[in-house]
């Protein structure tokens, strides 16, 4: 007996195929893909169809490279290994201006896209103008000296969020800008929409694609959305290692970390937060033989919970799948998808993929 994680091919294949609807996307695959794993994922996405990549950091863009040798492979934050990028075909996000007027000899050749900060202000050209000006300054040099100024980009911060307008005003002074921008010049990929912006808007007129996260990898942006929009291929599963009865005042578990009331079952399982389950998920249930029951405790490889006479030694005992999903628990506060995702153990839960 050993907790798991379980990844069911197919399922994730068809929720690809199911969440774009032909759309072109550019398919996210930072931090591990969501820690589904790169190679899982990049070879799923490709056998739908998917040829467009980005992350975050330069050891996956060429990792991605050596998985898909025809695709575009776009890197979200800048990095001054040129000579990585240009060995590999990898285009990269340019940040500022001062980016530009610090690495003007050294992006000599990199296909670059510019990035638009918006209302996030994470990373970007404050102004379009200022996009213009590197425009003009790149212009001046030697052919043979320019980059490739090959896309355009912006990141919304605030489309998952319904109770405020910030959405709308980053979205209107993105598109109001890009508009002002494709009348003057032509870029290769325009991309700004993430999975809450694709559901709420489709893909937006002009841009060559969505570049999607967490709705590809089977969890919803946002809780007004119907679990059918996707699917989650991953199950989290562990065991009932043992049932201890609690007396009436009984605590159970490190520093009284759970008190029966009353005359209580208690079943213990083989796992908890070691294998990455978060601790706010503690204060949910879980599912054993297509019931909910009440978690009490959470301990480093345990957890307690509170069953009745139907649950036995030795039953499978479901923290995650599609009948109990990580979004489920991401909206009641437990933690962002990418949060419960990313912090997983693939050391310690025993990974299978099906
Ligand atoms: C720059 C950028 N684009 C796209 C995404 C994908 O977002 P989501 O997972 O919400 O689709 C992310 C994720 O954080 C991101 O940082």
């Amino acid at each position: 007996m050993t907790a798991k994680w379980t990844l069911d091919t197919q399922t994730f294949k068809d929720n690809i195929q199911h969440v774009i609807q032909g759309q072109p996307v550019m398919a996210v695959v930072k931090n591990n893909a969501y820690h589904y794993g790169l190679d899982f994922a990049v070879n799923a996405f490709l056998a739908a169809g998917i040829n467009t990549f980005s992350t975050t950091v330069l050891h996956e863009a060429v990792r991605v490279r050596e998985l898909a040798p025809q695709a575009t492979i776009f890197l979200m934050n800048p990095t001054t290994e040129f000579a990585v990028l240009k060995e590999n075909d990898i285009h990269m996000t340019l940040p500022s201006l001062e980016f530009y007027r610090q690495y003007q000899a050294e992006l000599s050749g990199i296909h670059v896209h510019m990035e638009f900060e918006n209302l996030l202000h994470r990373s970007g050209f404050k102004t379009f103008d200022e996009m213009r000006a590197v425009i003009k300054l790149d212009e001046q040099r030697l052919q043979h000296e320019q980059m490739h100024i090959r896309g355009i980009w912006t990141h919304f911060g605030y489309a998952d969020e319904f109770d405020v307008l910030d959405y709308n005003d980053e979205k209107s002074a993105w598109l109001t800008g890009l508009e002002a921008m494709l009348a003057d010049y032509h870029f290769d990929f325009v991309h700004a929409q993430n999975s809450a912006s694709f559901v709420r808007d489709g893909l937006f007129a002009q841009h060559t694609h969505a570049r999607l996260g967490i709705i590809l990898y089977g969890s919803r942006p946002y809780s007004n959305l119907d679990e059918k929009v996707t699917v989650q291929a991953l199950t989290v599963s562990a065991n009932v290692i043992q049932i201890r009865t609690l007396g009436a005042g009984e605590s159970a578990g490190y520093s009284f970390a759970y008190t029966a009331d009353k005359e209580t079952e208690i079943a213990v399982i083989d796992i908890g937060y070691g294998d990455g389950i978060l601790r706010t998920r503690s204060q949910h249930d879980c599912l054993i033989n297509g019931r909910r029951y009440p978690i009490r405790a959470l301990m480093m490889s345990h957890l307690f919970v509170e069953v009745d006479d139907k649950v036995k030694q030795g039953d499978t005992v479901i923290l995650y799948s599609n009948d109990i999903r990580i979004d489920e628990h991401t909206f009641k506060g437990v933690g962002a998808n990418s949060e419960q995702l990313s912090a997983l153990n693939h050391h310690s839960l025993k990974k299978e993929i099906i």
